[in-house]
């Protein structure tokens, strides 16, 4: 982690190129940011794209990983200028890495299928935008159309209802394992728990939420960020499902 992205974190702010001292919020944490860090080193990914922006924290932590290697990182926020006046832009100003990202200030929904109208290709994505089910669905559907095989994708915030439903569903995908999670998956005890040998009672699945039959905990996503690795095509039939 390069020594301005510690001072960063130290201080939870930094000053911009108007003298203003920017203090930073929402932003992915240090131990988050090495753990992408981490994958990217692991996997040697070249080719990686983000959704969401803001004071540009995790965006600093990827691009100076693929910058190493001489690659650009794609970032996509709809409100990097409107609603966090172009700090992000400061801070890859700041680290001397402008020049290594491609910044597109849309909506994810209207960049994600040029990118792929393109024949784009990426083998690590971050998303850390809205908390919306749906919008975060579309997103995961068209990165996955451009994930490569091998390639991870990670997800920000699971702590937030809708993405952890989400990925309920998404870990079950055939062609996805668990590649990892940040902090650790924690075990789920108290009421959950004690109900959990329900499951076994005749047509439990009917009136038993899916979240008491099959636990966050055994699906491995009960954490805040999760990683899944792409280890195949897409080859589910047109009426595959999975409860979540
Ligand atoms: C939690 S902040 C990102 C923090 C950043 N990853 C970091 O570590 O500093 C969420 C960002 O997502 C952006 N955003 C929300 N919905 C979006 C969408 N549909 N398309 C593009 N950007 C979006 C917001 O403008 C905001 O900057």
């Amino acid at each position: 982690m390069s020594q301005l992205l510690d001072e960063v974190f130290k201080a939870r702010s930094f000053t911009n190129s108007k003298g203003e001292l920017v203090k930073v919020h929402s932003e992915t944490n240090r131990d988050q940011c090495k753990f992408l860090q981490q994958i990217i080193r692991d996997k040697k990914a070249s080719k990686t794209i983000e959704i969401g922006f803001a004071f540009g924290i995790s965006t600093l932590a990827i691009t100076e990983e693929v910058a190493k290697n001489g690659h650009r990182h794609v970032v996509i926020d709809r409100f990097e200028n409107t609603g966090w006046h172009g700090n992000g832009l400061e801070l890859l100003s700041m680290a001397g890495l402008s020049d290594a990202i491609e910044f597109y200030e849309e909506y994810c929904y209207i960049i994600l299928p040029e990118l792929l109208k393109q024949g784009r290709k990426f083998d690590f994505a971050y998303v850390d935008s809205t908390k919306l089910f749906d919008w975060l669905m579309v997103d995961f559907f068209y990165l996955d159309k451009m994930l490569e095989p091998g390639g991870v994708i990670v997800f920000d915030d699971l702590m937030f209802p809708g993405i952890r439903k989400l990925f309920r569903y998404l870990v079950q995908f055939p062609h996805y394992q668990l590649y990892g999670v940040y902090p650790e998956n924690k075990k789920i005890t108290g009421v959950r728990k004690a109900v959990s040998f329900l499951r076994h009672l005749p047509k439990s699945q009917k009136y038993i939420s899916p979240e008491v039959i099959l636990d966050d905990y055994k699906l491995g996503i009960n954490s805040n960020c999760v990683a899944l690795e792409k280890v195949g095509e897409d080859e589910r039939r047109w009426d595959w499902h999975k409860t979540f």
